[in-house]
Formats: structure tokens, sequence, C-alpha cells
């Protein structure tokens, strides 16, 4: 099946503090080009499985390269589908999930000031996800989409960290964008995520 770009839920001007330019740069163009690169591998890797005739080398190989470019386009598809899905909202947390993050980090603040600090530590994206495993919140701190995660966790919060994100309107100053990143946040989809998760038994 082909993978298509899913649309924002807001408009892209509707954000406080990430301007219009910065989310349709990140949404039309880079969000776009992880979605149109699955396809295109997933393509390439179905022609090789066809021909019967697949071969890897470990130090250079067309199939290694697929591999991990079909790593690295994918989560890059899927952590901005949930980045862009999670903005839009009015930032007043609620839902299950907050009391879930108090008990867990402290206090809500203790887990903003965590995740926050992770979002600074990170290259490329912090995560707020759902281990299956433990049955429990964590944050990843990601210096890229196919680096830094555990399998069997489902993100809930990813926080996109790379410069396009803030670059055009607040310069090098990150800890405003990720200011503005929790001002924006809708706390309504964030809690359908967290029970969505929630909801699957791994044993
Ligand atoms: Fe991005």
């Amino acid at each position: 099946m082909k993978k298509e770009l899913k649309p924002l839920s807001y408009d892209a001007g509707a954000l406080k503090g990430i301007s219009q330019k910065t989310v349709e740069i990140h949404h039309g163009k880079l969000y776009k080009g992880y979605v149109d690169k699955s396809n295109e591998i997933k393509e390439k890797l179905g022609s090789i499985v066809k021909s019967g005739k697949a071969e890897g080398n470990q130090i250079y190989s067309e199939l290694r390269a697929l591999k991990n470019g079909e790593s690295f386009a994918n989560n890059g598809a899927y952590l901005h589908e949930n980045y862009f899905a999670i903005l839009g909202g009015d930032g007043a947390p609620k839902g299950e999930i907050v009391g879930r993050l108090a008990e867990r980090y402290g206090s809500f603040d203790g887990f903003k000031t965590y995740f926050s600090a992770c979002g600074m530590a990170a290259r490329g994206w912090a995560i707020l996800a759902w281990d299956l495993h433990e049955k429990e919140l964590r944050i990843f701190a990601c210096d890229a989409q196919n680096h830094g995660g555990i399998w069997g966790t489902i993100p809930i919060i990813a926080m996109d960290v790379y410069e396009h994100s803030y670059f055009i309107d607040v310069g090098s100053d990150r800890k405003a964008y990720i200011e503005a990143f929790f001002n924006n946040l809708n706390w309504d989809k964030i809690e359908k995520f967290y029970q969505r998760a929630k909801k699957y038994d791994w044993e």
C-alpha cells in the first residue's frame, strides 16, 4: 500500500510561536519528503524481492542502503505524523495521562523539565512513549529518527528538535521553541494516543 501524506488538522498559521512559514516548509516539504522516499524505497525493495535475486553486503550493497533508508524514511514519516497531530491545541494539560506523568516524574512540571532537557540534549527528537514491555511511560532522546528508541514502545508525544523546526522563528534559541511547542500541545489528542497505546496487550 502506498503511503499517503496526512494533512494538517489545523491551519498552518494557527500555531503560537511557530510560524506559518515554518509549518508549511516542515509539513509540505520535509515531512512530504519522508513519505515520498518511503514509497520509493518500498517499490525498490519490492522489485528486489520479486526478482528472487536479493544480495547483501555489510560494507556496501544496494540492499544495505535501501534497508537503512527504509528505517530512516519510515520513522521520519511516522514521527512527523505524531508531531503534527499533537499540535494545534491550547497547551492546557488534561486527561488521565497528566496524572500518570505526575506520578512518574514527581509532578507535571517535573515531566516538562525532564522532557525539555531531553529535547536540548538530543540532535533530532525527544519522545514520550508508552513501553509495552514495562507498561510504563518513558522518554527517549534521539539523535535521529532511527536512533535512540527501544522496540516495543509507542510514541505519544514526539517533539522534533531538528533546527528546521524553529530556526526561521527563533534562530538558535531552542529553549524558546520548546516552550512554544508545549504552548501548542493538544492534550485531547495526546490522551487519545495514550489510551490507544495502553490498550495493546503485549503478552
Ligand atoms: Fe522535522
